[in-house]
């Protein structure tokens, strides 16, 4: 039988997560798949961490990432970069993920060569195209060009129907960031990782721990610098610790250092590999964040979170209760990780929700409909 080819194309760290464990699947099934890896390296330190940590090696590597790159040239550099890979490997199926300047840019490249696109995380809206931003716009337009769309929840399937995507098209799978998650926790709990090591060396972990992390770009400027004056409150607090690996977006290393350095309580470190990261969040009494893997992670370790965004296309776990949306207001983060520290009962009922973004079993789910796809090029390419 036939080989299927499959090109996973991925860039930056949250991608490379959530698609580390479709790829291992994949590469499992040599049999049936021939399975490839395209770097565009949109992120490089923090891509490069995740594919050590998941030990995958990638076939093409376009290494596009430049210092402060914007999305013009960004765009540009990975539509470009794409034709060789897709005329050398020439997939079946390219799968992309998300909402990123990669996911929406690969996608259109492999629109161009004629390759069927199955997009993974497909779905999630907030029906405002500037928040946030770019994603919302990525996201939607990627969906646009994909011929099958994994879809994490129904929430995101009813989405796509809404948008007059055929139902055959979509699969409800759950969020592989379950599946990444389930690897990850497993190696964290039976090997000695010098990661985790490190940070058990450096903290000591006898108070309570608000673990932050922030990168939006709609929070760029302003929203930092309001964030940045919340965490420095909250700090006044000798009670806790602030434990902050900071995102290496310079917009974001700027004010975070500027503004945070040099505080006894506040702990600014670099990017944290993946395993010391979920390691990381299971110590955390509470966690802060903008990003978007973090609240669909930290339900499974029973960990509430505060959202500084005003909108999320993430609203399964804010229905569930486990995550709040605290916007950039700097009064307002005070105000609900204070609450959130001293009031037992609301601390404990945002702790034990079930987790809404699945059962760990979505990348089986993406295999089993690629098992059974039909192979036929989309074009006359
Ligand atoms: C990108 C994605 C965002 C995603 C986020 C995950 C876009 C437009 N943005 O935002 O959707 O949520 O990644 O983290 O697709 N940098 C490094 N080393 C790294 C990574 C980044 O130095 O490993 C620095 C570089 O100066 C780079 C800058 O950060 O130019 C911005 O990276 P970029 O991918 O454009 O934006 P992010 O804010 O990381
Ligand atoms: N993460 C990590 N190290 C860190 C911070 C986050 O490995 O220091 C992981 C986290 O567990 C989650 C993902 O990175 O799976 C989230 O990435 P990010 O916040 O950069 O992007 P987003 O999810 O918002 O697109």
């Amino acid at each position: 039988m036939k080989k299927k080819k499959i090109l996973l194309a991925f860039g930056t760290r949250p991608e490379a997560i959530k698609m580390a464990p479709l790829a291992l699947a994949l590469e499992k099934m040599g049999d049936r798949f021939e399975t490839r890896i395209c770097l565009t390296a949109q992120h490089r330190e923090m891509l490069d961490q995740v594919m050590d940590f998941f030990d995958l090696k990638p076939h093409y590597d376009l290494n596009l990432m430049k210092p402060g790159q914007n999305l013009y040239a960004l765009t540009a550099a990975i539509i470009t970069g794409m034709k060789p890979v897709l005329e050398d490997f020439k997939p079946d199926y390219v799968l992309v993920h998300g909402d990123t300047t990669t996911s929406m840019a690969a996608a259109v490249a492999a629109f161009y060569a004629g390759c069927k696109i199955g997009h993974v995380e497909a779905g999630l809206r907030t029906f405002n195209k500037w928040a946030p931003f770019p994603e919302e716009m990525n996201r939607s337009l990627t969906g646009k060009l994909s011929d099958v769309h994994f879809a994490p929840t129904t929430t995101s399937k009813n989405n796509l129907c809404n948008e007059n995507i055929a139902e055959e098209q979509i699969i409800v799978t759950g969020n592989t960031v379950i599946d990444a998650l389930n690897i990850g926790l497993d190696i964290v709990e039976k090997k000695d990782l010098s990661s985790i090591k490190l940070l058990n060396k450096k903290f000591l972990f006898d108070k309570p721990m608000i673990l932050v992390t922030g990168h939006r770009r709609e929070n760029h400027g302003e929203g930092f610098l309001h964030i940045c004056a919340a965490l420095k409150q909250i700090a006044q607090n000798e009670y806790v610790d602030i434990i902050y690996p900071v995102h290496l977006n310079p917009n974001v290393q700027k004010p975070v250092y500027d503004m945070l350095s040099g505080i006894e309580n506040i702990h600014l470190i670099t990017p944290q590999p993946y395993e010391a990261f979920i390691w990381l969040m299971n110590k955390a009494s509470i966690i802060i964040t903008d990003s978007g893997g973090v609240q669909e992670e930290a339900p499974s370790l029973g960990k509430p979170v505060l959202v500084m965004r005003d909108t999320t296309e993430r609203p399964e776990a804010v229905e569930a209760g486990t995550v709040i949306l605290v916007g950039t207001d700097t009064d307002t983060i005070v105000r609900e990780t204070i609450d959130l520290l001293h009031n037992k009962d609301r601390y404990h009922k945002m702790a034990s929700v079930h987790n809404p973004y699945g059962d760990g079993k979505a990348c089986e789910r993406i295999v089993q409909y690629l098992l059974d796809a039909n192979n036929e090029s989309n074009s006359t390419h």
